[in-house]
């Protein structure tokens, strides 16, 4: 059996985790965050106190947890952690475990294994590039560091923590800077990508018109 998949990839705050959500409720696909995989390997390296600086720590970690996806999101170790994996300090941190070698192996091959039995829509940073390079979709989303800041700056205080506009559009662009520089797997559009920049449109446009390049390229698989 075919299993059809939808890649989106693109910088933090370009809205990939709202609109893949939306667009895999739209087809009957699984949506799968592959950033939250990241975050959940820094948020238990945090727990542990462990050191940054060591692979083999960090990819010890990676190794241990256990990523259980069912229709609502990831369960870590069994229990649903999401508002816990979205703080500041796990954001910058994810960035931080993103460049082990050994992390991204084990964790590229567990969302690879998700995508050869379901028809899927991930989002990340290397899926149209590494992670699902014949991906029936590709698409890049982006939008400008301000509004992607002021997006952020809006979540977090709907989660309860406070922010400064200014730290953390400096925070944005640290972390693009170390995602886009990384040697493995880089932030970087697929040649072979759409790409659409997200700054002044709304979410049900974006949805729209992916949903519309999913059904052109599917065959009108909806
Ligand atoms: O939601 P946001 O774009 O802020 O971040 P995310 O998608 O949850 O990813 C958090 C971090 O994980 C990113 O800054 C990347 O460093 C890393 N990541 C990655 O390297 N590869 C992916 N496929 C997804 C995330
Ligand atoms: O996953 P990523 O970091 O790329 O972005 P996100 O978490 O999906 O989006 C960040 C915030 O921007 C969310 O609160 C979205 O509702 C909002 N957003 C928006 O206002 N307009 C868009 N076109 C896309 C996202």
């Amino acid at each position: 059996m075919k299993y059809y998949s939808v890649a989106i990839d693109g910088p933090a705050g370009s809205g990939k985790s709202t609109v893949a959500r939306r667009v895999a409720e739209h087809l009957g696909f699984t949506y799968v965050d592959s950033g939250a995989m990241y975050r959940a390997v820094a948020w238990q390296a945090l727990n542990q106190s462990a050191d940054f600086h060591n692979d083999t720590e960090i990819e010890q970690i990676a190794k241990e947890l256990h990523f259980q996806l069912d229709k609502n999101g990831w369960l870590i170790n069994g229990e649903r952690i999401d508002s816990l994996l979205r703080s500041p300090q796990v954001s910058q941190y994810a960035s931080n475990v993103a460049k082990t070698i050994g992390v991204r192996k084990i964790l590229v091959a567990k969302q690879q294994e998700i995508a050869s039995k379901n028809h899927v829509v991930m989002d990340g940073r290397d899926i149209g590039n590494h992670v699902l390079p014949h991906a029936d979709v590709k698409i890049y989303l982006t939008a400008s560091v301000e509004e992607r800041a002021k997006r952020r700056l809006n979540e977090q205080q709907k989660r309860g923590y406070d922010g400064d506009l200014q730290l953390i559009m400096k925070e944005i662009e640290r972390r693009d800077e170390q995602d886009q520089t990384r040697e493995i797997s880089p932030l970087r559009q697929a040649s072979d990508a759409v790409r659409i920049d997200t700054t002044s449109r709304s979410v049900q446009q974006i949805v729209d018109e992916i949903v519309t390049i999913c059904c052109t390229k599917m065959g009108g698989e909806e």
